[in-house]
């Protein structure tokens, strides 16, 4: 269960300098080379659903969340980047943001949520490794970081083929 004292908001734009500075020290600076980041890129993002979560008045952590198309397919989201500054590292901000962002996305009618990330973290959440081939990101990564959670049961099956951002 989401600690109650976890104070979590919709990103602002003024949050932005905190965010920059709080992703250059949870991932730096290979962040830019990523795949995930040039998915991010071409694509804009849910600001209903891209949360920051708080310590008083201290950025603890964020979360976002990328509209992309699947084949066919746009009843589908990328979510990334997720931090949380070591400083409140297993205090469980990881845990809210991503339970918040995944049932305002259930809710808003998104059947799966994609990342690239560790399995032992997000199995917790529901995520699942994506069969290697069915999914294609426009560059490399490790088949076994490929991750989906399914917000409708059994919706995995149904998206295959290439990954790109929506404005
Ligand atoms: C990964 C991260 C978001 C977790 O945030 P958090 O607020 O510390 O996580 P929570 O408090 O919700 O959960 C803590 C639990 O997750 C575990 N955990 C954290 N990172 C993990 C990982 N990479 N693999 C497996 N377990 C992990 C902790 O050991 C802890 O376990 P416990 O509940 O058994 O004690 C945070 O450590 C972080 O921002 N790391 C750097 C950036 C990053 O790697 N982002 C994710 C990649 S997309």
């Amino acid at each position: 269960m989401t600690d109650p004292e976890i104070l979590m908001r919709p990103e602002r734009e003024e949050d932005i300098q905190a965010l920059n500075d709080l992703a250059a020290r949870a991932f730096g600076p290979g962040r830019f080379a990523r795949t995930a980041h040039r998915v991010r890129e071409s694509a804009s993002v849910v600001e209903a659903l891209s949360h920051t979560a708080w310590f008083g008045d201290e950025l603890a952590g964020s979360i976002r969340f990328a509209p992309i198309q699947i084949g066919e397919r746009s009843d589908v989201l990328l979510l990334g980047p997720l931090m949380v500054d070591a400083k409140w590292a297993g205090k469980g901000y990881g845990r809210a943001l991503i339970e918040k962002g995944l049932e305002l996305a259930k809710a808003q009618g998104f059947t799966l949520v994609l990342l690239v990330g560790d399995l032992p973290y997000y199995k917790r959440f529901g995520f699942q490794r994506v069969p290697p081939g069915q999914i294609v990101l426009p560059g490399p990564v490790d088949p076994s970081r490929l991750l989906g959670v399914e917000l409708s049961p059994g919706a995995l099956k149904n998206f295959e083929g290439s990954v790109k951002g929506i404005c």
